[in-house]
């Protein structure tokens, strides 16, 4: 039996992914890290690394769109927010927060994170 990839455990090994000039705010790498394929994103100035796999049907995610969404509002109203922290599947637009990984549709779906690190300016993730 192989493990599930959206569920199995950290590692636990650190991968050097990409150093930190070459990520500026807004921006994206999709790199390896070991045996996972993980998206590094600069939310303005937070990394975040997620596994390149939406957890609908189990494709690439992050070539999505970014993006903001709306929130909760009255009726007749649309608040924009979180201007670049949603990511947008490209498959069937499930839209997901990219700094808590909670799928903004589906409440019970999420983004795997992984742990990030930023050491002699090049980024770290834990995998
Ligand atoms: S595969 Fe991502 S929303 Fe369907």
């Amino acid at each position: 039996m192989t493990a599930d990839p959206a569920r199995a455990p950290a590692r636990g090994q650190w991968w050097s992914v990409v150093p930190l000039a070459d990520l500026p705010p807004g921006s994206r790498r999709v790199v390896r890290a070991g045996q996972f394929t993980v998206g590094v994103f600069n939310l303005n100035g937070r990394i975040v690394a997620i596994l390149d796999l939406c957890p609908h049907e189990r494709v690439p995610i992050c070539g999505g769109r970014i993006d903001g969404t709306t929130l909760p509002s009255s009726y007749g109203t649309f608040d924009w927010s979180r201007e670049g922290e949603i990511l947008s599947c490209p498959w069937h637009g499930w839209e997901f927060d990219l700094v808590s990984g909670a799928c903004l549709v589906h409440p019970g779906k999420r983004l795997r994170h992984f742990p990030v690190r930023v050491e002699d300016s090049v980024i770290y993730v834990q995998a």
